[in-house]
Formats: structure tokens, C-alpha cells, sequence
């Protein structure tokens, strides 16, 4: 197992940072590129291990996928809808639970027998949640333990559209009947509840699908045809928002994050965080690729306790695990609630990042559907040597506690670090840039 060692830092943080491209919208541009048709030409594609096996995944569909420069460009050469292969084995995503549920919606309106996997962690995660909906479509779809994990196998399915109110917020279920909806005869409709990050929408629509959002409805045309785009893919704010946490637990620090996506679906960090006494402000303020986009600047203040639930949690729900730590930072006691989806990410990430806090000294209570912190008020993390680091978590997880050690009273080895790649290949580069540019 890999450590990251990460020391408390001695004095404030003075940075300007680029973040990792957004590796939501990374994935779909793969995806939504290898269906179109001509060549998608993708600037500032995210190179994580998540991202590369959607890419290779396509690449053993036949989608003919080049890349210079280290990922800088990446050209799709696509050949339209009806245009992938037979693979020739088993499709693996990995840690991927965004590629195996949007592939699944993709595959099932396909001529061929596709078979997907992926690794001790994604063969655990819930599959009825698109198994069910896509089934309903006339899709093929069969899953281990009574179609509910992975491995998941589709055989060819003639698909219809339907009307389908979401039982749960997610946009990787929502994506995945999106992507069924534009080869299924018929329209599709999806009501959600509360809305989910709408990179998949914003994308068909850019690439020229017709597709009516509106509020918590969308409506997807029958049977569609995509055209190739010139794609940049802005900064991810789940990624920014390590560095954000960072800048908000040590007083008297300032950061500028340069091109992050603000999409007001992903961007409830930014209101939570601003509710509790961090100064975000967004300047240069435009689009790229159908996608907001601002530079933050961001400076530490007083941080003060904070309720999160409901309608708010699908717009920050990769971001809880270092809200969580930013909340043990804060004076009083902060709460999440309706956040039982924590329970079904990577790792159970309720019970995890109470395992976590135990550890960093702080009093935190699991509840079925979120935590209840009681924050430090401004004191370093006291490490607690008689816990133990949890044995299963994540790359959010691992990013977190390597946060959080910034302001501990001891140097922490982070173990399980090599998880951090799968989103974020470059955070120990740039935490190293933060531990020496201190001042
Ligand atoms: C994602 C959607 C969210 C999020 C995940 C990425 C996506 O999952 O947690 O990291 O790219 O669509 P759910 O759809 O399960 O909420």
C-alpha cells in the first residue's frame, strides 16, 4: 500500500493553482465523442485512471482514439451511433462506477453481447438502479445477485422511450436512460426530485441532440444523430475543493484557482463553504464547452458550524468527505443530512469519514443518512493513536486526510494513497507546491 506523508504546515498559504480537468465531464466527452460523428478534438482531457478506462473501453468498442502531448489533446474519431464493435473481451472500468452505468445505457441499445466489470469496489456498488430503468426501456441487461452487482452482461434489446420519475438523485442513472433514450423509438422522459449535475444534458445538447430541459424535467428526442465538436474541458470543482478546505482551515491564507467549473449543479461547496465564513469570490466569469466556468479567489475566515441537507446535497455530494473536515475545523456542531447515497459510493463514505474523524480527535456521531461534528473551533486535528485509520475508503478519503494533516499536531502517513490516481494524479505535486509556498 502506498503512504503519502504529509506534515502540518508552519505558516499561511499564499498560491495560485490550476486543478485537474473535471472528470465527470472527461468521461462523457469520451463517451459522447466516440457516438458522434467526425472528430472531436478534447483539450485538457483528465488523464486519471477513472478516465483512461472509459477511453480504452471505447478503443475495444472501435472507436479509433489518439492523444498528444500527454493527454494535452485528444482526438475521437467517431463514426455515429451504430458504429461500435463486438468486444472482444470482458470490458473492465475499474474504479469507474460514472463508466460502468454509462456504458451500460449506451450498450443496450447496441447489435452485440458486452460483458462489464470492474474492481473490488465497483463489484459491490449497486446496479438495480439502472438495471430496472434500462429494463423498462426493452433493454437486456443481467447482473450478478439477481441483477443488482456487477459483472453486468447486455445482449441486444430493441428500446423504447419512457416516462421515469427518479427514485433516487443521480445523474449517472439519469445519464445512463439519456444515453439509452437517443437510439430508443420514442421520447424519454425523466423526472427528477432533486437535481443532479446536468453534464450530460448540457453535452448531448452541444453535440447537437435534441433534448428539452426544464427545471427537474427532461425530455429526450427518439432515435438521434450527434455531431463531432472542438471540446476544452474546464477544472474540476470537486478537485478544487481540497485546495479550497485547505485555504479555509489555516487562518490568513489566500488562493486563486484558475478556470473551475461553476456549474450550479456541482457548486454547492462554494455556497456552504461562503455560509460558514469562507470568502469565495468568482472572477472571469464565462463558458467553455457549454459549461461555466470562473477563477476563485479564495480567503480564510472564521469558520462557523453549518446544517447541509435535502435539495443541497446532489450539488456538493463528492465534495462531503472534506466538507466534513472543513465542519471539524468550525466552531459548533455542523450536521448532514439525506445523505444516505454517501453510503454507495467508492466506500461507505458515512461510515468511513466517522472513522477518520475519530482518529483526527474529533466528536462526531454516524447517522443512518449523514454526521453530526462537533468542530475544533480553529485547534489543530489532536491524532488519536489508539484508532486506527479505516481499512477500506477511497481517493476522496485519502485527499482528505492528506488535508487535514495540514493542520495536525503531528505529521500523518497517509495510507491507501495510491487510490488518490483515479481522480487525481498530480494532488501530491500540488500539496507539495502548498507546503512550499508557505509564508
Ligand atoms: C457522477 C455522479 C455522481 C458522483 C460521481 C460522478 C457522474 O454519482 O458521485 O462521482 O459523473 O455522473 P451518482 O450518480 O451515483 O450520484
Amino acid at each position: 500500500m502506498k503512504q503519502l506523508n504529509v506534515s502540518p504546515l508552519k505558516n499561511i498559504i499564499k498560491i495560485t493553482l490550476s486543478v485537474p480537468p473535471d472528470k465527470s465531464i472527461s468521461h462523457r466527452a469520451i463517451i459522447i465523442g466516440s457516438i458522434a460523428n467526425g472528430r472531436t478534438e478534447i483539450k485538457n482531457l483528465l488523464a486519471s485512471e477513472d478516465c483512461l478506462n472509459t477511453l480504452k473501453i471505447m478503443q475495444q468498442l472501435g472507436v479509433e482514439i489518439s492523444s498528444y502531448n500527454n493527454f494535452e489533446t485528444v482526438t475521437v474519431y467517431g463514426k455515429g451511433l451504430h458504429s461500435l464493435i463486438e468486444p472482444k473481451n470482458i470490458l473492465n472500468c475499474g474504479n469507474s462506477g460514472t463508466t460502468i452505468r454509462l456504458l451500460c445505457g449506451l450498450l443496450s441499445g447496441q447489435s452485440f453481447l458486452s460483458v462489464l466489470t470492474g474492481d473490488d469496489s465497483l463489484i459491490t456498488r449497486p446496479m438495480e438502479r439502472v438495471i430496472e430503468p434500462l429494463t423498462l426501456m426493452g433493454a437486456k441487461l443481467f447482473g450478478r445477485e439477481h441483477n443488482t452487482k456487477v459483472p453486468v452482461v447486455i445482449t441486444p434489446g430493441i428500446l423504447h422511450g419512457i416516462s421515469y420519475e427518479m427514485p433516487i438523485s443521480s445523474a449517472q442513472v439519469k445519464s445512463a436512460i439519456m444515453l439509452a433514450g437517443i437510439q430508443a423509438k420514442g421520447e424519454t422522459k425523466i423526472i427528477e426530485k432533486e437535481k443532479s449535475r446536468d453534464h450530460t444534458e448540457r453535452m448531448l445538447s452541444a453535440f447537437g441532440a435534441k433534448i428539452k430541459s426544464d427545471k427537474n424535467e427532461i425530455i429526450i428526442g427518439s432515435e438521434q444523430s450527434l455531431e463531432a465538436q472542438s471540446l476544452c474541458i474546464p477544472g474540476d470543482i470537486s478537485s478544487a475543493a481540497f485546495f479550497i478546505a485547505a485555504c479555509a482551515i489555516i487562518p490568513g491564507s489566500e488562493m486563486v484557482l484558475q478556470k473551475v467549473s461553476v456549474n450550479p449543479t456541482r457548486a454547492g461547496i462554494i455556497t456552504v463553504l461562503k455560509k460558514m465564513g469562507v470568502k469565495i469570490e468568482s472572477t472571469n466569469k464565462k463558458e467553455a464547452s457549454g459549461e461555466p466556468i470562473a477563477d476563485l479567489f479564495i480567503s480564510s475566515g472564521d469558520l462557523t458550524a453549518a446544517e447541509v441537507k435535502g435539495s443541497n446535497i446532489p450539488l456538493l455530494i463528492d465534495e462531503i468527505p472534506i466538507l466534513c473536515i472543513v465542519m471539524a475545523q468550525a466552531k459548533g456542531k455542523s450536521i448532514i443530512k439525506d445523505a444516505r447515497e454517501l453510503r454507495f459510493k467508492e466506500s461507505d463514505r458515512i461510515k468511513t469519514m466517522v472513522q477518520v474523524l475519530r482518529k483526527l480527535g474529533i466528536e462526531v456521531t454516524e447517522l443512518e443518512d449523514g454526521l453530526e461534528i462537533i468542530g475544533l473551533g480553529g485547534e489543530p486535528f489532536k491524532i488519536d493513536h489508539s484508532i486506527e485509520w479505516p481499512r477500506h475508503f477511497d481517493h476522496r478519503i485519502a485527499m482528505s486526510i492528506a488535508i487535514a494533516a495540514l493542520k495536525a499536531n503531528e505529521p500523518i502517513q497517509i495510507p491507501g494513497a495510491e487510490w488518490i490516481s483515479t481522480s487525481f494524479p498530480n494532488f501530491e505535486k500540488l500539496i507539495n507546491q502548498i507546503q512550499m509556498a508557505v509564508v
